[in-house]
């Protein structure tokens, strides 16, 4: 087991990681939290399925579970499920004085986060991570919230939890392809700060293939958990370098309306963009594309890139991009773990490395 800390405005706060962690620590971290005369739970119904009772079990038999769960995938992360959460929460007496728990993956704590931050002005939660996407990013930090319809993640706060426990025997039910949207990031942590991440098995048909799961979660948490100590608001710059391969993985994602890619597939083929661009702009020497191919392409084994998916469309979301967050930055590689924030990269050289990845992905 691990424990990190994650240096906070509101408080410190710590990422757990380890095996059966909710019989543990769960208990153990709400006794420390103090007083608390309710308990939320916010989920899916396979999720509460597949692994429930893991948590029923670990809690005192007289305790009032409110479960809110709603139906998974993206596209549910809306203001129509929120809406329903609070009435959720309002009709079974919820009050200030509760703790929510969010059990699920990115989709589920952004939204769960979202309504412990918002109900009543806020009420204190925890992330259980259950998809090793959120075990190694989206549960850690604080960024909350949910889509508008063409508009991910268009309204939101930062909200930090009071911990992150994640436990990772409940991953043994993600199928192959979570798994590999998780690697994506993973490999993405391995890019930015730290090779040894890069030494994983990428040719990986399953979890178990995966060398030492709990020290790659942990790895990314402690990486995450420092960027997000010094630059908790997203002000600096440090915390936007977290987005390598998400310029173009956004224009990826919403110029196929979030029907076609998972999000770590769209980052994977993003930072594979990103490699070639600093190739071709003079930033990095060349290799480094090879290098991102030869770590990303087995994540992508069997993932056809559909038609639709082109040049023209990415380049109009990028605009759409620019003007909401207005400037389009872009994270690029000097070399593995050397990244820089890059303001003024040339149609040209954007335009020529989305091709060039599109056509060689098209090869498949
Ligand atoms: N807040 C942040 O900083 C941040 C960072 C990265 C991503 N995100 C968000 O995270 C979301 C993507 O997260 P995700 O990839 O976890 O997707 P997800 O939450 O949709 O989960 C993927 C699928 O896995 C299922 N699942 C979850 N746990 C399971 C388990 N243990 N066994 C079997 N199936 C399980 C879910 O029901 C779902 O169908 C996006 O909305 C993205 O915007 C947020
Ligand atoms: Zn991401």
């Amino acid at each position: 087991m691990q424990e990190i800390d994650v240096q906070a405005t509101r408080g410190p706060y710590k990422i757990i990681i380890g095996e059966f962690l909710y019989h543990k620590k769960l208990v153990q971290i709400l006794q420390e939290l103090g007083p608390y005369n309710q308990l939320a739970l916010v989920s899916h119904p396979r999720i509460l399925e597949l692994h429930g009772t893991k948590i029923i079990e670990s809690l005192d038999p007289g305790q009032k579970l409110v479960i809110f769960s709603f139906p998974e995938g993206e596209q549910n992360k809306n203001l129509t499920t929120l809406e329903k959460g609070y009435r959720h929460l309002l009709d079974n007496g919820v009050n200030r004085n509760a703790i929510l728990l969010t059990f699920g993956g990115g989709v589920v704590g952004d939204l769960g986060g979202y309504l412990a931050a918002s109900y009543l002005r806020g009420i204190r939660y925890i992330q259980l991570p259950t998809t090793l996407m959120a075990m190694v990013d989206s549960s850690t930090g604080g960024k909350v919230g949910i889509d508008l319809p063409g508009a991910k993640n268009a309204v939101g706060t930062f909200y930090q939890p009071e911990a992150v426990i994640s436990s990772i025997d409940v991953l043994k039910s993600l199928d192959l392809r979570e798994v590999k949207n998780g690697m994506a990031e993973v490999a993405k942590y391995g890019f930015l700060y730290d090779e040894r991440i890069l030494d994983e098995n990428w040719q990986l048909e399953g979890l178990d293939d995966i060398k030492d799961l709990e020290w790659l979660i942990a790895r990314c948490a402690e990486l995450k958990s420092r960027v997000v100590s010094t630059d908790e608001f997203d002000t600096k710059g440090e915390r936007a370098i977290l987005n390598y391969g998400h310029t173009f993985g956004h224009a990826l994602e919403s110029s196929t309306s979030y029907r076609v890619f998972r999000h770590g597939e769209a980052v994977a083929i993003g930072m594979m963009m990103a490699a070639r661009a600093a190739e071709l702009a003079g930033i990095a020497q060349p290799g480094l594309f090879q290098l991102h191919r030869e770590i990303l392409r087995p994540l992508l084994k069997g993932f056809a890139i559909p038609d639709e998916v082109n040049v023209d469309e990415m380049m109009n979301d990028m605009e759409r991009d620019k003007k909401r967050e207005a400037s389009l930055r872009f994270v690029l590689l000097k070399d593995i773990n050397h990244p820089c924030l890059v303001d003024s990269l040339s149609k040209e050289v954007v335009r020529s490395a989305i091709q060039e990845i599109i056509d060689d992905l098209k090869g498949n």
